[in-house]
């Protein structure tokens, strides 16, 4: 069987970093600065959606950009390439559209709406129908849990989601890809190409007004916090968290976000089991102020 990490150093062609203009070095520069100084190589997972929005998927010639740049060995670029199912080892279509077939979904007509559109497009997992990157090609796959099963079963679309589809509705979604149509999401940003996607998902914002409006989620993703609400209920607090007054007379409505957030600055603790430690890098907002990123609790550990 192929080794598919040593696929994407290829002995015979170790990969061109040229291939990228001074566009691609510009862009790259930014995604790095993002990090902090001497961290150039926390940017490698950006940097791979970069090079991904540039040629379609993740190339010899990525691998070997991405390496350059970061100062990495092209071993380290690709055992992450080939890590994450995002980063493709082949030229992709104009579409991803990824079926769902995680337990949820599979049960309620994923299993069943996958196998329609593979025979129907005459392509199997991770395989394109069309000339990749042609208008109306589309790469299919079937994908675990996409983080949506109040709308099982779910299909993505460049990663915009289409929510409880039928056999019916994503053979007829495929067939308007095909025919050069691009039909709206159930939510969020209207439709875009796979390599305009990959470029948003390296933190190139996208600016079109109407994926800017779009609203992210839908009535039942609220539920659970409408509930809430109502209820005057929180997530509880860490167990080491210093016990706010303010949080005893709160409650989950979105006016409570801002004693939350003074709990947090006041201890230095996040106020729920639900929110993340702050171990993070002097650059993120969420870092304590003044203090060294060698000092951030739990580094190194
Ligand atoms: S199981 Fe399909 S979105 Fe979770």
């Amino acid at each position: 069987m192929a080794n598919t990490r040593l696929s994407l150093i290829d002995i015979e062609r170790p990969g061109d970093p040229s291939v990228f203009g001074a566009d691609v070095l510009t862009s790259a520069q930014e995604i790095i600065g993002r990090y902090p100084a001497g961290q150039s190589r926390s940017a490698l997972l950006p940097m791979l959606h970069l090079v991904q929005s540039e040629q379609g998927y993740v190339s010899a010639d990525g691998i070997a950009f991405c390496a350059d740049v970061l100062d990495l060995t092209k071993a380290q670029v690709a055992a992450v390439a080939t890590f994450y199912t995002m980063y493709k080892r082949k030229p992709t279509g104009e579409y991803l559209v990824s079926v769902c077939t995680n337990t949820l979904c599979g049960v309620l007509g994923g299993d069943e709406i996958y196998k329609t559109l593979s025979e129907l497009l005459g392509v199997g997992m991770n395989e394109t129908a069309g000339t990749p990157g042609e208008a109306g090609s589309i790469t299919l796959e079937h994908a675990e849990c996409l983080a949506a099963c109040d709308y099982a079963p779910v299909v993505t679309v460049n990663y915009e989601f289409f929510d409880n589809q039928t056999t019916t509705s994503a053979t007829e979604l495929v067939g308007e890809l095909r025919q050069g149509r691009r039909p709206l999401p159930t939510r969020g940003a209207p439709l875009c190409s796979f390599k305009e996607i990959s470029r948003q998902i390296a933190g190139f914002v996208d600016q079109r007004p109407e994926a800017l409006n779009a609203e992210a989620t839908g009535p039942q993703t609220e539920v659970g916090v409408k509930l809430a609400a109502q209820r005057g209920e929180r997530a509880p607090a860490y167990p080491s968290a210093e016990p706010a007054a303010s949080a005893e007379s709160s409650t989950a409505t979105p006016a409570a976000a801002a004693p939350a957030a003074e709990d947090k600055a006041a201890t230095g603790q996040p106020t729920s089991a639900h929110d993340a430690p702050l171990t993070t890098a002097v650059s993120d907002p969420a870092h304590p102020a003044g203090q060294a990123d060698d000092e951030t609790p739990g580094k190194g550990e």
